[in-house]
């Protein structure tokens, strides 16, 4: 992608009076000021889409927060396949202690949890049998299930992304409904 880019502090008034108002906004909602330093701007030809994706690269602060122009759009958020098939883990191996909501075989493995937190198992019996059954399940072919719809309606549709897991774990894709959208979307880069 072509992209144009210019130091926030010479950007147009308009830019900076938004960066001006997200801050203010999640520092109400979060009660914490983010220290943005970037802002991307995108626009979206009507209809368009933006596909699955995380914002986490690394260096990128744990606070993500877009405000949008023009159309409705709707934003979606899926686990990530690693953290849906019981991965995550260091080197992409087992994440026993993270069971998202969600998740494959959810029940089954908050009930191994519970032996092991009762004393049942042990940490070397419990890693075997979440192992086990992690072997055992048959991973769906399309494992892109939206968990949450988040509706951005129109302009001045404000989104506030939290947390350092956030865009590890899941993922999400925008859906751009009717006519063309800006978005400004604050980042800060460590
Ligand atoms: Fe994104």
């Amino acid at each position: 992608m072509k992209t144009q880019t210019t130091p926030l502090d010479d950007a147009p008034e308009v830019l900076r009076t938004v960066k001006g108002i997200l801050i203010e906004t999640v520092s109400q909602v979060l009660g914490r000021t983010p220290q943005f330093n970037e802002m991307l701007c995108i626009g979206n030809y009507p209809n368009m889409s933006m596909g699955w994706h995380q914002d986490g690269e690394r260096g990128v602060g744990p606070v993500v927060s877009s405000m949008s122009f023009g159309g409705e759009a709707v934003m979606k958020f899926c686990m990530h396949k690693k953290y849906l098939v019981g991965r995550g883990g260091k080197g992409g191996g087992y994440a026993y202690d993270t069971i998202l909501p969600g998740c494959l075989e959810e029940e089954a493995k908050r009930a191994l949890m519970a032996k092991l937190v009762s004393g049942e198992y042990n940490e070397k019996q419990y890693r075997e049998q979440f192992k086990a059954l992690m072997n055992s399940i048959k991973v769906p072919s399309n494992t892109k299930k939206p968990i949450l719809e988040f509706p951005l309606p129109g302009t001045g549709a404000l989104m506030i992304q939290f947390g350092p897991s956030l865009n590890k774990r899941y993922e999400h894709m925008v859906e751009n409904k009717g006519i063309a959208r800006l978005v400004l979307t604050c980042r800060t880069l460590e």
